[in-house]
């Protein structure tokens, strides 16, 4: 019956999976601008373009422009970016998923643009700067901090996640951990029908409150977001029915009213199999919806996958923390005597719920590291970035509930004390510790609910400034070889992109012996505005010339001439097109302290893994029994004895 209950949950979560699959989306990034930041300009632009990932919302998008002199200068319009193939989608004139800010004419100065926008997905804050010259030389800008999630934000996230737990954890331990009638002895059976009835009526009440509770903090979520943008009436109706993000929330809202109505008229009907299975199904659209409200995945990655790994996380997380209050309220209600070991009923309860805790502890490690992968770009990403260090004393805090648990399964399962040869009269259970390391445990996962609650709302460690150098784009564009009469003339560029940069020029003469030394070499650049800039090269010997400068300060298509002069000779002369890129497009705008190359192929193996020891640790403890696994030795010999089958 526990396995077939399971089993439901998994096949309502397979079907919230396919209703509400859709294109991953994540935390809004401009992966590139134009002007790009730090360029300098001749000519004052007239607009600028920001690059986003996914769709933001045009009416939640502020923009300052600010002078070098603190002047500040308004936008003409903020608009969809539709030259460039983004237009948004009929019924959506409010996203976009390109923006152009047109700019009122700019004197030679240098400019602050500042912008500050939501996603339309999930209402996520994309803010960033970058800054320009017009006739000004500028410094790239330095990355900004990253956008942390403010605290009434943090607060509410923490306590919804709480109450979540309340709702999903103490009704999921009455439908999936409280036993039926015919696993116990006869003996036992009136006295847990009494002690039954008392605590399922104790379990509904305090999750009918918890359910008004994440009513109320979903309203505040919801009313708080709005606020903080200083929302008219019209623009909270665009909001809540205009926006994934709203209709999102209303779902998750009508959702906890269904359950409550369903709990409050569920008096005497807890026995009936329909009406618990409602219940069950309604407990996973929850976690399936309040899931959502956090970062989805890499774009690229499958929905589907990513869906059922946020909603089984949330899920587990809650009804392992909800579960253990439900353990607290068991003990405290008639099943005293599981303190003192003997009494079957008790121990059958608590042995119930350590199992279910250990397939929730695996459940989370198999989607926490799914998860992290896409979220964490790189090594730096993990252990640089707030976000990384968050989720790694995350995990800490996660190892310690887990010995906790350990703990209280090794006091609970004999067997488990004899298959690691433990003494067992050190385990004897004694009331007081028991209370305690469940309030352990407890205080433990709430910590890491508020951990988890930051890293929902803060930024998670990915985007372009964490992508690793693009060596076939800077290869492609780095350098240049071509004939020239008797010469061969090869040209690079490094970092190539705007600012410094260090030019190298190569001259072979094919000719033996060289009919004549290299006298002058030239080169002449012309800019994409195309402003010209004559430079001699000074020459290191052997026909090797170097220029190091600023004179590549615009990203975009450059005319580099080559001029070779030679005496008695003419002049050896080409002419090509070269592309310098923009900053976001040569490489990783953070400095490499570790490591930059993708992190997410680690996360997943380690997913990959512990997913199939948990998957292989069950068939076998199924297949051969459980006094086969008396000693840990058994494993070994039932692997080997499998392998060579
Ligand atoms: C191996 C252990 C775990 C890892 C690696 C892990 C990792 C993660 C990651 C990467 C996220 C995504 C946050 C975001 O959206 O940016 C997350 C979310 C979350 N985690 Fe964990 N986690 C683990 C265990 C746990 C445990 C034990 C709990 C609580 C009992 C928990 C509760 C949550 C909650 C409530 C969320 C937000 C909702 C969601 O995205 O499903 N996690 N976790």
């Amino acid at each position: 019956m526990f396995k077939r209950k399971l089993l439901g949950v998994g096949l309502a979560l397979f079907v919230l999976v396919l209703v509400t699959a859709r294109p991953a989306q994540a935390h809004p990034i401009v992966v590139q601008t134009d002007p790009p930041d730090g360029a300098t300009l001749d000519t004052a632009p007239g607009q600028v373009r920001l690059f986003l990932n996914q769709p933001v919302l045009l009416d939640f998008t502020t923009v300052e422009l600010v002078d070098g002199d603190g002047n500040r200068f308004s936008p003409l319009a903020i608009q969809p970016d539709t030259e460039n193939g983004t237009a948004p989608a009929a019924g959506t004139a409010n996203q976009a998923a390109n923006l152009l800010i047109k700019l009122p004419s700019l004197p030679p100065n240098t400019y602050r643009v500042a912008w500050k926008t939501r996603s339309e997905d999930d209402f996520h804050i994309s803010a960033g700067t970058i800054v320009f010259g017009i006739q000004r030389v500028v410094n790239e800008s330095a990355p900004g901090g990253p956008a942390l999630p403010s605290w009434w934000d943090l607060t509410l996230r923490w306590l919804n996640f709480g109450a979540l737990a309340g709702v999903i954890g103490l009704l999921g331990f009455r439908l999936l951990v409280l036993p039926e009638e015919k696993l116990l002895k006869d003996a036992e059976k009136s006295s847990h029908r009494e002690n039954l009835a008392v605590l399922q009526e104790r379990l509904n009440r305090y999750a009918r409150w918890a359910g008004w509770v994440a009513l109320a903090l979903g309203l505040a979520f919801f009313g708080g977001q709005g606020l903080a943008d200083n929302l008219s009436g019209e623009r909270w109706w665009e909001l809540l029915t205009g926006t994934t993000f709203g209709l999102r929330w209303l779902a998750g809202e009508i959702i906890l009213g269904l359950l409550l109505a369903l709990l409050y008229s569920g008096v005497g009907r807890v026995k009936s199999p329909l009406y618990n299975r409602s219940i069950l199904v309604l407990l996973v659209a929850l976690a399936g919806t309040a899931s959502q409200n956090t970062h989805a995945g890499l774009p690229g990655s499958s929905p589907v996958l990513n869906i059922l790994a946020d909603s089984l996380h949330l899920f587990a997380a809650c009804l392992w923390l909800g579960g253990l209050v439900a353990v607290l309220l068991a003990l405290g209600q008639g099943y005293k005597n599981a303190q003192t070991e003997g009494s079957n009923l008790a121990w059958l309860i608590l042995r119930r719920f350590s199992k279910l805790a250990a397939l929730n502890l695996f459940v989370l490690a198999v989607t926490g590291f799914y998860k992290s992968g896409q979220q964490i770009a790189s090594l730096d990403g993990l252990l640089t970035t707030l976000y990384g260090q968050t989720l790694m004393v995350k995990f800490q805090l996660v190892l310690f509930a887990a010995l906790i648990g350990l703990l209280n399964a090794l006091i609970l399962h004999p067997g488990l004390r004899r298959w690691l040869h433990l003494d067992s009269s050190r385990f004897k259970i004694k009331p007081r510790f028991l209370k305690r390391a469940l309030l352990l445990e407890i205080g433990t996962l709430g910590i890491v609910m508020g951990f988890a609650a930051f890293l929902s709302g803060a930024e998670p460690a990915r985007g372009p400034e964490f992508s690793p150098f693009n060596q076939a784009t800077t290869a492609s564009n780095a350098s240049y070889s071509a004939a020239v009469n008797d010469l061969i003339v090869s040209f690079s560029v490094k970092p190539n992109r705007p600012g410094r940069n260090f030019v190298d020029l190569n001259i072979f003469n094919t000719r033996r012996p060289a009919p004549a030394p290299f006298a002058k070499v030239r080169l002449m650049l012309t800019s994409p505005n195309g402003q010209e800039n004559l430079v001699e090269l000074p020459s290191d010997g052997n026909g090797h010339y170097q220029l190091s400068g600023d004179q590549l300060q615009n990203a975009g298509d450059w005319q580099i001439g080559v001029a070779i002069e030679r005496s008695n000779l003419p002049i050896a002369q080409t002419s090509f097109a070269w592309k310098v890129l923009a900053t976001q497009e040569t490489g990783s705008r953070r400095p490499v302290v570790f490591s930059n190359q993708p992190l997410q192929p680690w996360f997943n193996l380690a997913a990959g893994l512990i997913l199939l020891a948990g998957s292989l640790f069950w068939l076998i403890w199924r297949l051969a029994g459980k006094r086969f696994l008396a000693h840990p030795i058994n494993i070994l010999i039932t692997f080997v004895a499998i392998k060579r089958n």
